[in-house]
């Protein structure tokens, strides 16, 4: 047995392919690279929830949920104010959509309708905790909601109090169609894990949170941007990579535990960096990106993976680095939840074995004072 269940098949699912070795991923049969140029958030979370692309009446249906679920309780918010101004926002994520469940009557309610109401609510609610947090901590009130705007613009409002322009709204939309799901990555399957216990949706969601929050894991999305600030400048990349390497520490935002090839996510956030970079005035970024990228290839044969040059990305739109994580929340939050129900509609007990490594079962106890 490898360890940490490499290449182990943990269960059937329907949701998402993945080719590690051809670097091809699918949501229910749709390739990322048709799904990001011409898909929507709101659709590409009906695809993963209904198993299909909605017809223009379905998508309206979906997208009118989704906007009409943004509010939070005013329970909740009176939370995040209680909370520290210095924690961290996948803290207070994790806290209040954990806490959410409280106020939600249908929280215990397993049918499958009531399961499928809460999915939309968990996925309106959550870009709501995470900006209504980051105003709080920033001294201002939360903002309410806005209906006329899609899931991408109204994060991005209730993130500045800024009307978004079009630009930014479309790269936010695809950065949530990129990371929307990906199979049994930790999170998922550890949202899977705690679902097939039967227990509520709001419990496995909060599991998958609290497992996005690692730096092997969502977390490296930060971790790249303070690698990039910490470096400075395009001239002293190369210094600092060698640096890493000969300290034998990892390049954040390289790597995967399922793709040898490139990250099929990361082809279109190196190209949506590039732009966002040279609209922002600050190509400095994506160039020392772009040098990064060509070290570590180069004398590692290791590809970026979809935190790398999402980093900057967000970075030149104004995003806090803080708030990248919790962002990856906001969109993995439909994949989580699509995987939720799919293990509610076809559930067992998922409890695996360990191959013990410990003493023989043989040792007598004795009284303390003869230890
Ligand atoms: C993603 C990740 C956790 C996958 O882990 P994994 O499948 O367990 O792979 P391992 O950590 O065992 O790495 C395998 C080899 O590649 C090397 N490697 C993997 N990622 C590396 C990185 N980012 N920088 C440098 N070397 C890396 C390891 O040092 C190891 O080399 P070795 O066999 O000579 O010891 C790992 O690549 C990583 O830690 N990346 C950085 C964090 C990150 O970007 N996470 C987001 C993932 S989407």
């Amino acid at each position: 047995m490898k360890a940490g269940l490499e290449d182990v098949i943990a269960g059937e699912s329907g949701i998402c392919y993945i080719d590690g070795e051809k670097g091809i991923l699918a949501y229910r049969g749709y390739d990322i690279h048709e799904l990001a140029p011409n898909s929507t958030f709101e659709e590409t979370s009906h695809l993963l929830w209904f198993g299909r692309l909605p017809n223009a009446v379905e998508l309206k249906d979906t997208s009118d949920k989704m906007r009409a679920n943004r509010v939070l309780p005013a329970p909740v918010i009176s939370l995040l104010k209680a909370l520290p101004k210095e924690a961290l926002p996948m803290e207070a994520l994790r806290t209040a959509v954990s806490a959410c469940s409280m106020y939600d009557p249908e929280a215990e309610d397993m049918s499958p309708e009531a399961n499928l109401r809460k999915a939309i609510r968990l996925n309106a609610q959550c870009a709501t905790v995470i900006t209504a947090f980051h105003n709080i901590r920033s001294g201002r009130e939360p903002l309410s909601p806005r209906s006329d705007l899609s899931h991408a613009g109204n994060f991005y409002y209730m993130l500045t109090g800024k009307e978004p322009n079009p630009t930014i709204i479309r790269a936010l939309d695809v950065a949530l169609i990129l990371h929307a799901d990906h199979e049994l990555n930790a999170s998922t399957f550890a949202a899977r894990v705690t679902a097939a216990t039967l227990s509520d949706i709001y419990s496995a969601v909060t599991s998958g949170i609290g497992a996005l929050k690692g730096p092997l894991h969502g977390g490296a999305n930060e971790a790249v941007m303070r690698m990039l600030l910490k470096i400075g400048d395009v001239s002293k990349v190369d210094a600092y990579v060698r640096d890493l390497f000969e300290q034998k520490k990892k390049i954040p935002g390289f790597g995967h535990r399922v793709y040898h090839t490139e990250d099929p996510r990361a082809t279109h956030l190196r190209r949506m960096s590039q732009q966002a970079c040279e609209k922002a005035g600050q190509s400095k970024w994506f160039e020392m990106s772009a040098r990064i990228e060509a070290i570590v290839k180069a004398e590692k044969k290791i590809n970026p993976n979809v935190d790398f040059y999402s980093a900057s990305t967000y970075y030149v739109i104004g995003m806090p680095i803080d708030l990248f994580t919790p962002f990856f929340a906001v969109s993995r939050m439909s994949g989580w939840t699509a995987h939720i129900l799919e293990q509610y509609s076809n559930n067992r007990l998922i409890r695996p074995r360990a191959e013990y490594a410990g003493p023989a079962p043989e040792l007598k106890w004795v009284p303390v004072s003869q230890r």
